[in-house]
């Protein structure tokens, strides 16, 4: 391996503090403890590993969390009501409802409930516009925020740099193009309809991959030197019948191409609740009228 590794848990790791740093100072200039609402609905198991970790994350510094747990034959209509309840609700700063939603749950409508102000995944329609106008001020989805600090660890300047997102989701493609974009990056986005995906890799001095299709990009689709940042996070079964973490990248190959390079796990995994934190105290302050 040649490439610098990215290390993920360090740097989620100085976000936390800079977040219990900031609601340190937040409460003691005599505002209200920043309070997170989490909800769950159903029980995949998955989902509850991510919800218990983003509560004793979000009390381990320093900040409330309140968790709602709800059955899988929850209607509509009544998570609608609860995200009404904590939107009236002063204590709460950010409502974060845990994704996938039951079938018979309209997504949309869920997020668009979500008052704009405590959306800290950013999913709502008013700050994905905020985002896409490069407005300031909105929310803007964790995960993104995420994979801009990793890049930022390497290249804290990355204007005119040619970037290249493979997965064009909501959650993470789309919106990190935009972060892209502000910083200056010539900036395309491919997906599963994009043709000749490795000659783009290789113009890429900036690789961020996020598809969920394991061990997509192999080592040879790099411009060496790159800086490859891998989202993805699958579950691959092993020939012995375990279970093994790998990312959306052949890591082997690519770290001897690459000029720096996240793990699978380790990389951007950690980096989505440290800023998930960072945008509930963001929630916090702009809802006592501070920038
Ligand atoms: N499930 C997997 N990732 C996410 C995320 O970023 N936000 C929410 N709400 N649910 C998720």
């Amino acid at each position: 391996m040649t490439a610098q590794l990215i290390d993920g848990k360090a740097i989620a790791a100085q976000v936390r503090r800079e977040v219990e740093e900031g609601v340190a100072a937040f409460v003691a200039a005599g505002w209200t403890v920043p309070g997170l609402a989490v909800v769950l609905i159903g029980s995949d198991a998955a989902s509850q590993v991510y919800v218990e970790n983003k509560v004793r994350q979000t009390r381990a510094v320093g900040m409330r969390s309140e968790r709602f747990l709800l059955p899988a034959d929850t209607q509509e209509s009544q998570l609608l009501e609860l995200i009404q309840q904590l939107n009236a609700d002063d204590t709460i700063h950010g409502i974060l409802v845990q994704f996938p939603l039951p079938p018979h749950i309209d997504v949309s409508r869920v997020i668009s409930a979500i008052h704009p102000e405590k959306d800290v995944d950013g999913f709502n329609p008013l700050n994905v516009g905020r985002l896409a106008a490069g407005l300031e001020g909105g929310l803007v989805p964790c995960t993104p925020l995420g994979v801009m600090r990793l890049i930022r660890s390497v290249h804290p300047d990355i204007a005119g740099m040619g970037a290249l997102v493979v997965g064009a989701s909501n959650v993470v493609g789309r919106p990190l193009a935009r972060l892209l974009l502000q910083a200056d990056c010539t900036v395309s986005i491919a997906h599963i309809k994009t043709t000749d995906l490795v000659r783009r890799c290789r113009e890429a001095d900036i690789l961020v991959v996020a598809t969920g299709v394991p061990g997509l990009i192999r080592g040879d689709y790099l411009k060496p030197g790159a800086t490859v940042i891998d989202v993805g996070i699958n579950r691959v079964r092993l020939p012995n019948g375990g279970l093994k973490l790998t990312g959306d990248v052949v890591f082997e190959e690519a770290a001897s191409i690459a000029g720096a390079i996240t793990p699978v796990p380790g990389g951007v995994g950690p980096m989505t609740i440290a800023y998930l934190l960072a945008n509930t105290l963001q929630a916090a302050r702009s809802a006592a009228g501070l920038r």
